[in-house]
């Protein structure tokens, strides 16, 4: 059937995953009805760059009063999603999100009643799941390779281009983001609970920031392109030397006083770069997952244990030399990070590679490999299997890829309880966020 679609947050990603694709690839199913976002110069150069008159409004109501619309797409800052999806909802339209659902649990369990009273639809865009290597994985679970689980060791890394990026942007501070445990770590949540089709149920947290801290850069500036010691700097971010950096965000600058190249090492930080989390579910299976923001690499590597053996996966996303980290003009735009593996160490021995692999060792010795064609696409190829699922038909669906509110809650609300565990050194209890009322534990700061 054919849809309507309105975008609000017309940044990055309401572009590069939402936009472009609806007008071109979806064209067949699709419409693009309108776009909204607070920054007036972003929405005219995201029609100019569509180059299609699609209406242009700062202010969501007018849109949906102006245009047809069945369902929207919210792609703003995380803090706002709650906003939108709740005004969209109430407003008789289906709603797909950019994860994280929200950043914390009260504006979680508004989210959840709305949905109830109105009766309407909400998917959250969890492109992780889509990755053929992801999917794999879950497929091999899901058989049951490993028999009863029993725990799961999971460490993300995100390297000094990608993961500092964090640290200039608006990600920078909690009340945008939730930190990284609830923005980047959502998506990693949501992958453990869709894996082992399992939910979180008590989280304890330990976090800090340990390597973007003032002390380390003396003479910094608030942003690089006034900073005096920006050319000396390994972080420096060269705004006007990126075409799309510069029109989508420099450019516009005037508008809403937003600028995108903060000072990573700005003292009006406040998110964690070093994260520990132990989390148990509900079936009694254990998870330890670990999250820095600065590494030479970029990638991830998992391992479920059970009854019958242990299972292993890794990606290796991306590796930085030295020298790459000041090419000030290609780092821009990411393209110097290399997808090879970077566990060969020295530079020479770096390896493209055209497949992943996961290994499963049976309690009793032996090895069994499991090869997965690597995708060279937006994020492991999760990106255009999303789209597809979402905008032409997602009624099949075996391994159960397409995620609502309670898979968007159940991810974002570790990180809830991540973030209030290390604010207060306690155990956080899942349902006492989820229905504080009824658990008489409602004094929770959330
Ligand atoms: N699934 C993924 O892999 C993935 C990747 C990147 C970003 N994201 C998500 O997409 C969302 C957008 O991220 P981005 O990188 O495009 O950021 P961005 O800063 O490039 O874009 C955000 C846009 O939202 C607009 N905006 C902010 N507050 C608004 C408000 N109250 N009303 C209207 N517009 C508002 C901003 O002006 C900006 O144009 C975030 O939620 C992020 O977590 C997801």
């Amino acid at each position: 059937m054919r849809k309507s679609y309105c975008i609000v947050g017309t940044g990055h990603r309401g572009i590069g995953m939402y936009a472009q694709d609806l007008i071109t690839n979806y064209a067949d199913v699709a419409d693009l009805t309108g776009l909204c976002d607070l920054n007036p110069g972003r929405l005219e150069y995201t029609q100019k760059l569509l180059k299609m008159d699609i209406p242009i409004f700062t202010d969501f109501d007018e849109m949906l009063d102006s245009v047809s619309c069945d369902v929207v797409i919210v792609t703003t800052k995380d803090a706002t999603h709650d906003d939108f999806i709740i005004r969209a909802m109430r407003r008789g339209k289906d709603v797909i999100t950019e994860k994280p659902m929200t950043t914390d649990a009260d504006k979680c369990r508004a989210i959840l009643k709305v949905e109830q009273e109105t009766g309407r639809t909400l998917k959250v865009a969890f492109n992780y799941r889509y990755a053929p290597y992801k999917t794999e994985i879950k497929r091999l679970l899901k058989e049951g390779i490993v028999g009863e689980l029993h725990s799961v060791e999971f460490r993300w890394f995100l390297d000094t281009i990608h993961g500092a990026d964090y640290f200039r942007r608006w990600h920078a501070q909690k009340q945008n983001s939730g930190g990284l445990l609830i923005h980047k770590a959502s998506h990693h949540f949501d992958l453990i609970n869709w894996w082992l089709d399992a939910e979180p149920s008590e989280v304890a947290a330990m976090g800090s920031r340990q390597y973007y801290l003032p002390e380390r850069k003396p003479g910094h500036g608030e942003r690089c392109s006034t900073c005096d010691i920006a050319e000396s700097c390994e972080f420096y971010l060269d705004l006007a030397a990126d075409k799309v950096l510069h029109a989508l965000y420099q450019e516009n600058e005037k508008y809403d006083g937003y600028h995108r190249d903060g000072c990573v090492f700005s003292k009006r930080i406040d998110i964690e770069d070093t994260m520990s989390v132990i989390v148990r579910y509900n079936r009694g299976i254990q998870l330890t997952y670990g999250l820095t923001a600065a590494t030479s690499f970029e990638g991830w590597q998992v391992a479920f244990n059970g009854s019958k053996g242990r299972l292993e996966a890794f990606e290796p996303e991306a590796f930085i030399t030295a020298e790459d980290q000041t090419k000030f003009v290609e780092r821009a735009s990411g393209r110097v990070r290399r997808t090879v593996d970077w566990r060969n160490g020295n530079l020479a021995d770096l390896k493209e590679f055209d497949s992943l692999e996961a290994r499963f060792y049976p309690l009793f010795g032996g090895v069994q490999t499991f090869k997965v064609p690597f995708v060279k696409e937006g994020h492991g190829g999760g990106d255009r299997r999303l789209r597809d699922h979402l905008f032409r038909d997602d009624s099949y669906d075996p391994l159960g890829h397409v995620a609502g509110s309670r898979a968007g809650a159940m991810a974002m609300l570790v990180g809830a309880a991540a973030n209030i565990s290390m604010a207060n050194g306690i155990f956080v209890k899942i349902d006492d966020l989820l229905n504080p009322s009824s658990t008489g534990n409602s004094s929770i700061s959330t």
